[in-house]
């Protein structure tokens, strides 16, 4: 294993701690951090190759404590493949939460749909993904385990653990493919209607180079995305960042809950060498 100076940092910061679980939070699934218990908060600032946060809405802090009974690593703001061109920008903090001990990384963000039965407002469990620039941060590794298998990347024991929690507080999660947008501009319409016809169900601009690393570095992978909108051309409203912040954050609170809950009641499958 590379030499990892942030993982040094955090287990000066917080000595023992190991948890299995990390989570990255992304555009409205920030209040999680409230849940958080005993939180040690370290800037990502402090923490070599982890991310400076260049978005609004994203916050670059990683927050190591318990929800519920969980042990928990929560990453608070990611990189993304439109600030620099670069898709790399979380490879050292999936590294890190990687050899810190977790073995289940919980992804989030915001999203827009393109089923008309995937309203805003939705949750929604990642199925699969679309990596329409099919852009990779793997590039340059060496080994043969960099290739990996994209089968179940979304781990389909995980998928349904959520369902049934959320479903215990009323919550219906919907399913679906995300297509990777590359960003930072939104799609045009005939983009979205090509996505709609190549089989996903909503779009975005980040979560798949980290399932792709997370999946590398040997984690299962758990994606949810809040829904802010529909796809460009599918309805009237007018997309921007700011909408889909207004939409985040309508929609956070229950969201936030919901991914608590999920967190603290996950069953984290015993480790095998294959995931
Ligand atoms: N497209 C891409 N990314 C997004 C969208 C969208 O419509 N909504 C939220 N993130």
């Amino acid at each position: 294993m590379s030499d990892l100076p942030a993982l040094r940092t955090i287990q000066r910061s917080a000595p023992g701690f190991k948890p299995r679980m990390a989570v990255v939070l992304g555009s409205g699934w920030g209040d999680v951090t409230q849940q958080v218990q005993d939180a040690i908060r370290i800037p990502y600032s402090a923490l070599d190759g982890f991310p400076h946060a260049t978005v609004a809405g994203h916050t670059g802090e990683l927050w190591l404590g318990r929800i519920g009974a969980q042990d928990v690593a929560v990453m608070s703001g990611r990189k993304h493949g439109y600030e620099t061109g670069a898709v790399d920008g979380m490879k050292t903090p999936m590294l890190v939460l990687r050899s810190l001990g977790c073995e289940v990384l919980v992804q989030t963000n915001a999203a827009g749909s393109l089923r008309p039965g995937i309203p805003p407002q939705s949750l929604m469990v990642i199925t699969d993904h679309i990596n329409f620039p099919q852009r990779s941060p793997l590039v340059g590794e060496l080994g043969s385990e960099r290739f990996v298998s994209m089968v179940d990347a979304y781990d389909p024991n995980l998928r349904e653990q959520a369902k049934a929690i959320a479903a215990r507080r009323g919550v219906v999660l919907k399913e679906g493919v995300y297509a990777w947008a590359f960003g930072p501009q939104f799609e045009t319409p005939a983009e979205i209607r090509m996505m709609v016809q190549l089989g996903a169900d909503s779009v975005g601009m980040s979560t798949v180079p980290e399932t792709i690393l997370a999946r590398h570095a040997g984690m299962r992978v758990l994606a949810l995305s809040l829904i802010t909108n529909m796809g460009a051309g599918l309805s009237a409203e007018h997309l921007s960042h700011a909408h889909t912040l207004s939409q985040a954050q309508a929609g956070g609170a229950v969201a936030s809950q919901v991914l608590a809950d999920i967190i603290e009641h996950m069953t984290i499958p015993a480790h095998t060498s294959t995931t």
